[in-house]
C-alpha cells in the first residue's frame, strides 16, 4: 500500500476540516463505437489520491470520522464479469491493497451518500465539470435533508478543485520521478523519430516510431494524441490527422508525449524531413530556439508566467523584425501583440498528471509565483503560413521542453532530446538512436 497516496489524502483532509466530506468519482467508461470502449484512463484527481485505476468507483473522504476517513465505493467481484474482463479489485482488496478504511458496493451509493450527507457541514466535490455528478449530489442532498429543517445547499457545497488543484501544482518526489521518466522516454522517442524520418513516409508512420520507442520503455500510452505535421500542416496548431506524406525540403513538427505511471510528458521538436535545414529554415529555427532558451532561463522560484511570456514575446518579435515580417520599435510591437499572426499561443502551461495540468495561474488576482516542485512547459513557436514572402512560406516551428522549478532555478527534464541544429542534423545522420548525455 503506497504511503504517498495516504500522505496526499491526509494533506487534503487537513485543509478540509473535520465534519466535512469530499467526493470524487472515477472517470467514466467511454464508448468508441459499437461494443468497443476507449482504453480506460482513471480520473487524475482520483488517481492522485488513491492510486486506484479501475472504473465505476467513488472516493469519499470524511476527515475525523470514527469508522474511518477513507471510504471507497466500488463494484463487488463477480466471477461472470471476471471471466470476460479479468480480475476485479472488489471490496476486500480496496482495504488491503488500497488502504480504504471501509469499502461498500457502489450499488448502495444512493442509500449511503444521503446518510453521510446528513451530518456533513461541508461537501467538497468537483462542481460544475460533470453535470451528472452535480445532479446526483443535489439528489443526495435533498434525500438527506428531506425531513430536517431547511439547510442551504449553497452554503454547504464547496468546489473541491480549488484545494486539490492547488496541491497538485506542487509535485512531490514520486511525481517528479514519474515526470522525469516520461520526459526522458519522450526524448528517446524524438531521437528515434529523427533517425527514422524519411521523405516519402507517411506522418502516421513516423508517429508509429514514437509509439514504438515509448512502449519499449514502459509506457502503455501517450499522454495526448501526437501531432506529426509535415510542411504547412505545422501551421495548424492541433493537427492530429497525421495522414500526409512527408516531403524532402519540408520540416516536420512532432509534438509528442509519453504517459508514464499516469504522468505526462509534452515535448516538441521540429526537424527537416531530409536531415538538413535549408537557409530559410535555419534562420527561423534559430529565432524560436533563442526564444525558448531565454524563456527557460527565466524559470526560477519567484518568477512568473508574465516574465516568461514577456521574454519569449520579445525575442520572437526581434526575430520577426530581422526576417522582415514586422517593422518598427520592438517594445511597441510587443505591446501591440504584433507577433500574434505568427505566434498565437502562450509560452507554456503546467504539466503533471494532465498534459495541460490543473492548478491556478493567478491567486488573489496576482500572477502565481513559481515555486520549487512546479513543472511546466516552455514552447514558443513561429507559424509562417502562405501570407509571407516566398522564402518563409510554410515554415512552422515549435520547440517545447518540460521544465522543473528547482530551489535555485530549473531542470530541463526533456534535455536529452536533440535540439540545436547541429544536434538534430547529427542525430539524423547517425546510425544509433542515442540521446544526448
Ligand atoms: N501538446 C499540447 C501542447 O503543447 O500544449
Ligand atoms: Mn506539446
Ligand atoms: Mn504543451
Amino acid at each position: 500500500m503506497d504511503k504517498v497516496f495516504q500522505k496526499r489524502r491526509a494533506k487534503l483532509m487537513s485543509q478540509m476540516g473535520e465534519g466535512s466530506l469530499a467526493l470524487i468519482p472515477s472517470a467514466p467508461i467511454s464508448i468508441r463505437n459499437g461494443d468497443v470502449t476507449y482504453p480506460y484512463r482513471q480520473d487524475s484527481d482520483f488517481y492522485y489520491l488513491t492510486g486506484f485505476t479501475a472504473p465505476e468507483a467513488l472516493l469519499v473522504l470524511m476527515p475525523g470520522r470514527a469508522e474511518g476517513e477513507f471510504v471507497l465505493l466500488l463494484p463487488e467481484r463477480d466471477p461472470k464479469i471476471e471471466r470476460w474482463e479479468g480480475p476485479m479489485v472488489g471490496l476486500e482488496k480496496a482495504k488491503t491493497e488500497f488502504g480504504a478504511n471501509e469499502s461498500f458496493d457502489i450499488n448502495h451509493m444512493n442509500t449511503l451518500l444521503p446518510q453521510w450527507f446528513e451530518t456533513a457541514q461541508k461537501i467538497y466535490f468537483p462542481a460544475g465539470s460533470m453535470p451528472e455528478l452535480d445532479e446526483q449530489v443535489h439528489d443526495w442532498w435533498r434525500a438527506a435533508h428531506a425531513h430536517t429543517e431547511q439547510v442551504s445547499a449553497t452554503e454547504c457545497f464547496v468546489n473541491l478543485d480549488i484545494l486539490l488543484h492547488r496541491m497538485r501544482l506542487i509535485k512531490d518526489e514520486t511525481e517528479i520521478e514519474c515526470l522525469r521518466q516520461a520526459s526522458a522516454i519522450t526524448a528517446k522517442a524524438h531521437s528515434r523519430g529523427m533517425r527514422r524520418c524519411e521523405s516519402g513516409c507517411w506522418e502516421y508512420q513516423l508517429e508509429g516510431e514514437y509509439l514504438h520507442e515509448m512502449m519499449q520503455h514502459g509506457c502503455r500510452d501517450v499522454a495526448y494524441p501526437s501531432i506529426v505535421a509535415g510542411g504547412s500542416n505545422a501551421c495548424v496548431l492541433h493537427y492530429i490527422t497525421n495522414n500526409q506524406k512527408l516531403k524532402a525540403g519540408d520540416l516536420v513538427l512532432v509534438d509528442a508525449g509519453a504517459e508514464y505511471n499516469h504522468y505526462a510528458a509534452d515535448v516538441t521538436r521540429t526537424y527537416p524531413v531530409n536531415g538538413e535545414f535549408s537557409e530559410a529554415q535555419r534562420k527561423v529555427y534559430e529565432i524560436v530556439l533563442a526564444a525558448q532558451l531565454a524563456g527557460i532561463d527565466a524559470v526560477k522560484p519567484g518568477a512568473t508566467w508574465e516574465v516568461v511570456n514577456g521574454i519569449v514575446n520579445k525575442v520572437l518579435t526581434e526575430g520577426l523584425i530581422e526576417l522582415g515580417l514586422l517593422e518598427g520599435n520592438v517594445d511597441a510591437l510587443v505591446q501591440a501583440e504584433a507577433y500574434k499572426p505568427f505566434y498565437m499561443h502562450r509560452a507554456g502551461h503546467w504539466l503533471g498528471l494532465d498534459v495541460h495540468d490543473v492548478g491556478p495561474y493567478q491567486e488573489n488576482k496576482q500572477p502565481i509565483k513559481f515555486e520549487p516542485g512546479m513543472v511546466l512547459t516552455v514552447e514558443p513557436g513561429l507559424y509562417l503560413g502562405t501570407d509571407v514572402p516566398a522564402p518563409w512560406q510554410n515554415i512552422g516551428i515549435r520547440i517545447e521542453d518540460d521544465v522543473l522549478v528547482t530551489e535555485t532555478g530549473y531542470e530541463v527534464l526533456s534535455h536529452a532530446a536533440p535540439k540545436t541544429i547541429d544536434e538534430i542534423e547529427a542525430c539524423m545522420k547517425s546510425e544509433s538512436f542515442l540521446c544526448k548525455n
